[in-house]
């Protein structure tokens, strides 16, 4: 247990329309709050922030983006930067999800640029790390998180303070079989001991890959594990409620 407060995130990913978004949305509105105190927040497709931000106005639900160009602005056709977003109040930007890694060829140098353009207009990244299931079988999930991570450390601790960790091991991503609470909070652990070396101990990580509401209170109940990041779960209110219940 931790005084760290429990976040648990959706992430869409590239789901929904007009007319979808709006029960999930209003749902998310109607759900009680959490008896745990946690605290819910979307990661939506972009041309539907403002959707989400209109709905979610005035609720304690917080939105943001699935990714964010590490340039400021120019000539970049397709990119969304950190001050459009920040523009109508985007309050998170995922950066160097697996999907973006292994489909975008996103390095880690990059996912470290995009971390620090969303700090510049005051987004908080949600820095995405974790393994495949052959460098776990490989005994190099650590390796591989800590090779993830060294270019976000090397923002230094100011930055990274502001940051927040998401380990999402890749084999556990819409798989339905997710990382043992044991597993978890042993690269959790690696993780929280990596951003204490670096001045920025008390951050929040979240574990993602297949968290549904069966799973999630043994998950939580790991010492290192502050909160979910959601994929298909996310995408039914009661269901995604039900995870920070
Ligand atoms: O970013 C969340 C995600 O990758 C996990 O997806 O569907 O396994 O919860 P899912």
């Amino acid at each position: 247990s931790n005084t760290r407060s429990r976040l648990v995130m959706g992430n869409w990913k590239m789901h929904g329309n007009l007319a979808q978004n709006a029960t999930l949305l209003a749902g998310l509105c109607a759900a009680p709050r959490s008896a745990s105190g946690a605290l819910l927040a979307v990661c939506v497709p972009f041309p539907y922030l403002a959707q989400a931000a209109e709905a979610l106005k005035g609720t304690t639900i917080s939105w943001g983006a699935q990714d964010i160009s590490a340039q400021a602005q120019g000539a970049f056709t397709g990119e969304v930067s950190g001050s459009m977003l920040s523009d109508f109040g985007c309050r998170w930007a995922l950066v160097g999800h697996s999907e973006r890694r292994s489909l975008h060829g996103e390095t880690d140098q990059l996912v470290a640029d995009k971390a620090q353009a969303a700090l510049a207009s005051g987004i908080t990244p949600v820095v995405c790390v974790g393994e495949s299931l052959a460098e776990r079988d490989a005994g190099q999930a650590v390796a591989v998180i800590t090779r993830q991570l060294a270019p976000i450390l090397a923002l230094g601790a100011d930055a990274v303070k502001k940051m927040v960790v998401a380990y999402e091991p890749v084999w556990a991503i819409g798989t339905g079989r997710t990382a043992s609470p044991e597993q978890a909070q042993e690269v959790h652990a690696a993780i929280r001991a990596a951003l204490a070396a670096a001045g920025a101990g008390n951050i929040q990580i979240l574990y993602g890959g297949s968290v549904k509401a069966s799973n999630a209170a043994s998950l939580f109940a790991m010492p290192d594990i502050d909160g979910a990041l959601v994929g298909g779960a996310s995408l039914v209110a009661e269901d995604f409620v039900a995870i920070a219940a």
